[in-house]
């Protein structure tokens, strides 16, 4: 029987298939507005050719049969078992293809980014918004929205009718964020939303006519320097604010301690750098961009804190870690292998906690007297 997991708006993320899959009513659900650029339907594309899987039973976890499987992603990390992993590829995939993210892994980190992200920046926004003139609604752009986690915790935090405009390059995952949509905000008016196909990367001003907030959750660690200007470019054009959260910090807490630790934290970081992704500068950076346009900025903490109750995430989240830093750095290999077995034995015995720090960014962006 296929698992599925319920969101907060009623509808559901399937753990496994793609959009060939999907119902014809989740189907006829999904098919929101979006003209050219709204979600693949199913059979047009997506996954459906058959995602590749690790090859052989990885489930003892071993860091070098995770390094010699596939790449890792950053700030996620491969899984292992049919279901569990963080990125997927595709058959006949190009190998420089960008990575696509697996609904599982967005899935089983959404309750933990939900109680970590920034509630003090909320009120300022709630602010800025209110003063927005002549609206009977906001028009809220996630870009990078994956499943769309970003709206279903955000929506019931605002007053008002809200449209939801949901950005990312993977129709897969668009797919699954227009069917789990949010309906509804704090105040019970209705929220709509469409999706948008298309790469950060390529964002304007334009894209953005009549926005009333940009927001994106876990995307600024895995873009370009150029991507996070060209976004900044975008909302500052648009005269938008900006709400970007769970933006990796590099800094990580493990209890208790192991003299690895270090170690393993510092390859990964050098890892998430790799191909010209900020990683862990990504917040500097954005604030940098932001605050050449002039705008405010505002940074706060967001880290996760993970115990026992969260020890799926946790086991995930440190094979990934871990993975990453042996990608980075071979040579750790052996003495990693044995690091992560002991690491979640201890997770699985209710004895680890890890504290992974992150960073939401608000940027307050001049009005431009337009729409927003
Ligand atoms: C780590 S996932 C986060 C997804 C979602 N915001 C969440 O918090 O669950 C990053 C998302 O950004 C998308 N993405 C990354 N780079 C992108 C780009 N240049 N253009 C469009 N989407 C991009 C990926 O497809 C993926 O859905």
């Amino acid at each position: 029987m296929r698992k599925t997991a319920t969101t907060q708006s009623g509808g559901t993320i399937p753990a496994q298939p793609g959009p060939r899959d999907a119902t014809d009513s989740t189907r006829r659900e999904a098919a929101v507005s979006g003209g050219s650029s709204s979600v693949v339907a199913a059979g047009e594309s997506g996954p459906q050719s058959g995602i590749v899987s690790a090859e052989g039973d990885m489930s003892g976890a071993s860091v070098s049969a995770a390094v010699d499987a596939d790449a890792v992603i950053l700030g996620a990390g491969p899984s292992f078992r049919p279901g569990e992993r963080a990125t997927v590829r595709l058959r006949d995939a190009d190998p420089d293809d960008p990575p696509r993210y697996a609904p599982e892994w967005l899935e089983l980190r959404e309750g933990a980014d939900a109680a970590a992200r920034a509630h003090d920046l909320l009120d300022p926004l709630r602010i800025r918004l209110a003063n927005l003139p002549g609206r009977s609604g906001v028009v809220i752009h996630d870009v990078g929205c994956g499943t769309g986690s970003m709206g279903r915790w955000l929506a019931p935090h605002l007053d008002g009718s809200q449209h939801w405009v949901l950005h990312d390059r993977d129709p897969y995952l668009l797919h699954f964020a227009a069917v789990a949509s949010p309906r509804s905000s704090a105040d019970g008016s209705r929220v709509t939303v469409e999706t948008r196909r298309g790469d950060i990367g390529r964002l304007t001003p334009d894209a953005l006519v009549g926005a009333s907030l940009v927001t994106a959750s876990a995307l600024l660690d895995v873009l370009t320097r150029e991507e996070v200007a060209t976004l900044a470019a975008a909302c500052a054009g648009a005269g938008c604010p900006a709400l970007l959260t769970l933006s990796v910090a590099g800094r990580v807490e493990l209890s208790p301690s192991d003299p690895l630790d270090t170690e393993i934290a510092e390859a990964f970081n050098a890892h998430q750098r790799r191909s010209g992704m900020l990683g862990p500068d990504a917040v500097t950076a954005a604030a940098e961009a932001f605050s050449e346009y002039g705008a405010t900025v505002q940074v706060h903490p967001s880290p996760w804190r993970l115990g026992p109750g969260e020890s799926a995430l946790t086991a995930q989240w440190l094979r990934g870690w871990v993975g990453a830093a042996v990608e980075q750095r071979p040579e750790l290999r052996e003495r990693a292998d044995r690091y992560l077995q002991d690491r979640l034995a201890a997770c699985e015995a209710g004895e680890l906690h890890v504290v992974v720090h992150h960073s939401d960014l608000l940027a307050l962006c001049r009005p431009t007297g337009g729409a927003s």
